[in-house]
């Protein structure tokens, strides 16, 4: 059985006091008993903070992106090193935010996912189409795409430490949710590439849907049989319709 994710991604939301309190507000709402992985991806300088709060709950930290690089003169960037220093556990890589309002290509994207691996960070590996791309019928053509410059670079056993994000960027942030079943299409569609490369990662590997995901959608997508939880980003700063997502997901055992 996969392990089912909910992932906040606060993007570039918060400040000392907001964060507080929506921590506390996650750690007094959850009950222990949903065995599904929960994480919050921060801004990073508030994942020390962030993370000194976390210290002994079940609420994973995490990072929105790391550099390409280990280390050196580039100014502005925050290594893997660094965000697991922090107490990082996980780093997104390749949000459509990044690839399409920072240039990132699938190779640079790679080589971020690369390095979230080499400092025991699980990557969020994230992908997914424009609505330009989904009218010209290209959506599994881009999608194979930027999977495949990172499952070219990497082995098997590497992959299977990942979790992949499909996230339509024409449902992120626009209240246009995919249908579930426009969803599960794309998911069966990661799903049989990840088999391609083994069938065990295949069974391994979750693979989560964003894109407007709230606590009406939620469980309906996560019903689905390919879809493994969710990235969760507006929905995600608000502490009780992130519990309320989170709790969508399936109780196991
Ligand atoms: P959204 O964002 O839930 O606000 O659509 C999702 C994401 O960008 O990860």
């Amino acid at each position: 059985m996969r392990k089912q994710w909910v992932l906040g991604n606060w993007k570039m939301n918060g400040s000392s006091q907001s964060n507080r309190h929506l921590i506390d507000g996650l750690l007094a709402g959850l009950d222990g008993q949903n065995s599904s992985g929960i994480g919050v991806c921060t801004p990073s300088v508030y994942l020390s903070q962030v993370g000194e709060r976390l210290i002994g709950s079940p609420i994973a930290l995490g990072a929105q992106d790391v550099s390409e690089h280990s280390e050196g003169a580039y100014t502005g960037e925050v290594s893997a090193a660094m965000v697991a220093d922090c107490g990082c556990g996980l780093a997104l890589v390749g949000h459509s935010e990044r690839r399409t309002l920072h240039g990132e290509t699938s190779e640079l994207v790679a080589r971020k996912f690369r390095q979230a691996l080499s400092n025991r960070l699980m990557p969020v590996l994230c992908v997914g189409e424009t609505l330009e791309q989904r009218e010209d019928g290209v959506t599994y053509k881009v999608i194979a795409e930027q999977l495949d410059a990172v499952f070219d670079c990497c082995d098997a056993n590497e992959l299977a430490l990942s979790v992949i994000a499909y996230e339509p960027v024409w449902a992120i942030g626009t209240g246009k949710t995919a249908s579930t079943e426009q969803a599960q299409e794309v998911h069966e569609f990661i799903r049989k590439r990840l088999a391609e490369k083994s069938q065990l990662l295949a069974e391994k590997v979750p693979v989560l849907y964003g894109g407007s995901v709230k606590p009406d959608n939620a469980k309906e997508l996560f019903s689905m049989p390919d879809i493994d939880g969710g990235l969760i980003g507006g929905a995600s700063l608000d502490a009780e319709s992130f519990l309320a997502i989170y709790n969508s997901t399936e109780v196991i055992g």
